[in-house]
């Protein structure tokens, strides 16, 4: 049982620094997913708290403790790396078991953790296998199985599905989440799949260039996007950023459309966000999810827009259709991707009128990117 408690940490290579000032609590117990870009400090953070990696500034706390000067081993922390870093010299057995043989935990249990392990992750037959007769896939299982053993207080986990294939990436991402439920434990988990954050979390924290953007629940993320990036960083595909200028003040709000059609959003303004963001005359960003925009026929009842069809993407139980939007044919360039029910009916280059669920719209000032509103 085990809380982490991130405080104003900040790490600096030389002059360049990679996390400028991060605050994060991760509750005992909680299934907390990181996201972001390449680059953004999510592998150091997590090798900061496993204490591979020393903190320029701030503290980490385990449990309550400090253990910015505690040796890794010393933390009950165990991580799964991005890059397996499994012994080579030792078979998968003696690489499962190595943590609790030198704890001296007894032979017995040592045995009765190894097999379910091997068993959960499929790799009994590999047992007797050195690292370098196995292919990435399974390396990367042992690297899981290794931290599984241990039984820590803290898993860390770096992209640990990463090199696996989509069927097995399926199973894995069941089994942690199996493993999660049965022990309870704290577990830090970076990804790049979207499904795997959405569905694993508990909570979500997007890092963007060393700061973190915003935390949440999936679904609040999900619903409630505070920016732009946030918006189009979660959820797959992205959501539909729609440039639009408001024509008149919120609170009954209406909005000038790609298309040159008015619609009223019912967008409830934001805590806080100033009179001037809101006001007639703002550039502004209506974001809809795929999900949230239907495709029907352009001379359609009710339609918020139009626009032409660019591409139908079916993917089995449903369709993504690309469509653009613009003035006029010739200068449709805003991309919009609607999620259709299978076989929609409608070909490329036909004209479309669009549909929406107006009550999961998000409203973003289009300079800064901050949300204006949700209604
Ligand atoms: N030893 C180092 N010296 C200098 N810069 C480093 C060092 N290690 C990492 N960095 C830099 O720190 C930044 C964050 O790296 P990090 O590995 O944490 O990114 P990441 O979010 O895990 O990315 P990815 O999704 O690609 O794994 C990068 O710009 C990287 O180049
Ligand atoms: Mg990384």
């Amino acid at each position: 049982m085990a809380n982490v408690a991130i405080n104003s940490v900040v790490k600096r290579y030389g002059s360049h620094v990679i996390l400028p000032n991060l605050s994060l609590d991760i509750e005992d117990g909680e299934f907390c997913v990181l996201v972001g870009p390449s680059g953004c400090g999510k592998s150091t953070l997590l090798r900061m708290i496993a204490g591979l990696e020393s903190i320029s500034d701030g503290t980490v706390s385990i449990d309550g403790h400090v253990v910015n000067d505690r040796l890794p081993s010393d933390r009950d922390i165990a991580m799964v790396f991005q890059d397996y870093a499994l012994y080579p010299h030792m078979n998968v057995k003696n690489n499962l078991s190595f943590a609790m043989r030198m704890r001296g935990d007894p032979a017995a249990e040592i045995e009765k953790r190894v097999s379910y392990a091997a068993k959960v992750l499929q790799i009994e037959p590999l047992l007797e296998r050195k690292p370098k007769a196995l292919s990435g896939g399974q390396r990367q299982r042992v690297a899981m199985g290794r931290a599984i053993v241990r039984e820590p207080k803290v898993f860390l986990f770096d992209e640990p599905l990463s090199n696996l294939d989509a069927k097995l990436r399926v199973e894995m991402r069941a089994e942690i989440k199996r493993l999660h439920q049965r022990l309870s434990a704290t577990m830090i988990y970076v990804t790049h799949d979207q499904v795997e954050a959405m569905t694993l979390a508990d909570k979500i924290v997007v890092l963007r260039a060393g700061h973190i953007e915003q935390l949440g629940t999936p679904a609040e993320l999900y619903r409630y996007p505070a920016t732009t990036f946030v918006a189009s960083f979660i959820g797959s595909p992205a959501m539909n950023l729609i440039p639009a200028r408001l024509a008149q003040a919120i609170v009954g709000l209406k909005a000038i459309l790609p298309d040159g059609s008015q619609s009223a959003l019912p967008v409830l303004a934001r805590p806080g966000v100033k009179a001037e963001q809101a006001k007639a005359g703002t550039d502004v960003l209506v974001g809809l999810r795929p999900e949230d925009l239907e495709l029907v026929a352009a001379d359609a009842p009710d339609i918020w827009m139009t626009g032409w069809v660019d591409v139908v993407e079916p993917l089995g139980a449903e369709a993504l259709v690309l469509v653009k939007t613009g003035p006029e044919q010739a200068q449709a360039t805003i991309p919009l991707t609607v999620r259709s029910p299978n076989d929609c009916g409608f070909r490329p280059g036909e004209r479309v009128g669009l549909r929406i669920d107006a009550s999961k719209c998000a409203l973003f000032d289009a300079g800064d990117g901050q949300a204006i509103g949700y209604a």
